[in-house]
């Protein structure tokens, strides 16, 4: 039986999770629900399903399994928190858009309300759920890196906008902190230093050390200044046997083994390979469905409302190291 589904946000990406749904066996869409009628019309009548102007009615009538939360709001995330507990109460699983919030008190409330539910919370870490990704966190599990040493992650894309002074860290790097925690585990320490493009006047360009529970070390370079078009990120992983980079999220992964000329090389196929960015939502949807379909319990979900807070919290020790120009430890995550 396919789940019930809801998308909450008609924007560009809650359009993208509902276009998704249903071309997912595993689901089927019931309805969407924004507080724009100019956004709900349209999109209820593109996609053949029932529209709603508020969250509560929605649930009340629907009755979802699983819902995705793609409202945005300040930094991008502030509209996350009352839909996702919404949700959550009204015994909905929940893929809640990235960053889970853009305050760590009601990221902690989100997490915290979906344990005591005991529903399933994910946000949507898509960077990660591609093919070349999974090639790449198989020679982890596989031991080919071995004990880790360092991890370089970079990201970049253009964006003008300037809505508050933190919005690149907060809004940008929930993806690449979440890439490097995938790989690296948990961050204890971090270390910022900005800069931005002339003109700009918010933070765009930030350098990012950290340190790792594991002992390895790593950074970060992120960045809303540079123009689209070319890469935008890329993540290497080096260890004591082996070292890998990964380009572009699925164009390619490539593993350097320790001691080894003989490199080997995941590419993209041309056949059915990703086509384009799209299919990174594709993938992390289905992972969601699969998981929620299979009965995984929450505490096991990929990608999950934890992961989100975590890599939250790093951020905001990045923007308090920042503006405190020292070293500052990140708290662990105690939910
Ligand atoms: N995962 C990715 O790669 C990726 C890429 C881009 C954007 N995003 C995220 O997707 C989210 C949505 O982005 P967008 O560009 O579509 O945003 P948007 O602001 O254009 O759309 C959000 C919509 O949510 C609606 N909304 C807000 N609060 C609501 C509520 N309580 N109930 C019902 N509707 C409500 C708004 O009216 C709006 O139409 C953002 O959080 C953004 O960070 C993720």
């Amino acid at each position: 039986m396919p789940l019930r589904v809801a998308v909450i946000g008609c924007g560009p990406i809650g359009n993208r999770h509902a276009d998704l749904y249903k071309a997912d066996e595993l689901a089927d869409l019931v309805a969407v629900c924004d507080i724009r009628p100019d956004r709900l019309e349209p999109s209820a009548a593109r996609l053949g399903v029932k529209g709603y102007g508020d969250v509560p009615t929605m649930l009340a009538a629907e009755k979802p399994d699983l819902v995705s939360v793609a409202t945005g709001g300040t930094e991008y995330g502030s509209d996350h928190y009352l839909p996702t507990i919404q949700a959550l109460e009204a015994g909905c699983h929940v893929l809640c858009e990235k960053p889970i919030c853009n305050t760590i008190p009601e990221a902690r409330k989100m997490v915290e309300c979906a344990k005591r539910n005991r529903r399933c919370f994910a946000i949507d870490f898509n960077h990660r759920f591609t093919e070349a990704a999974k090639v790449a966190t198989k020679w982890v599990q596989d031991g080919l890196i071995g004990t880790q040493l360092f991890i370089n992650m970079s990201m970049w894309i253009k964006n003008p906008n300037e809505s508050s002074p933190f919005y690149m860290i907060k809004a940008l790097n929930p993806h690449s902190v979440d890439v490097m925690r995938h790989f690296g585990g948990d961050i204890t320490a971090v270390q910022a230093f900005c800069t931005r493009a002339p003109g700009r006047r918010i933070w765009t360009t930030m350098s990012l050390n950290v340190k790792f529970k594991s002992g390895a070390v790593g950074h970060l370079s992120a960045s809303y200044d540079i123009e689209r078009g070319h890469p935008m990120e890329r993540c290497e992983v080096a260890g004591i046997k082996g070292r890998f980079v990964l380009e572009d999220m699925w164009r390619e992964a490539t593993l350097y083994p320790a001691g080894n000329p003989i490199k080997q090389v995941y590419t993209n196929p041309v056949f059915g390979g990703h086509r384009d960015f799209v299919d990174t939502f594709r993938n992390r949807i289905h992972a969601f469905l699969e998981q929620v379909s299979n009965g995984t319990a929450p505490e096991e979900i990929d990608g999950s409302g934890r992961d989100g807070l975590a890599a939250q919290t790093v951020l905001q020790c990045a923007i308090d190291s920042l503006n405190t120009e020292t070293i500052v430890h990140v708290p662990e995550i105690d939910i």
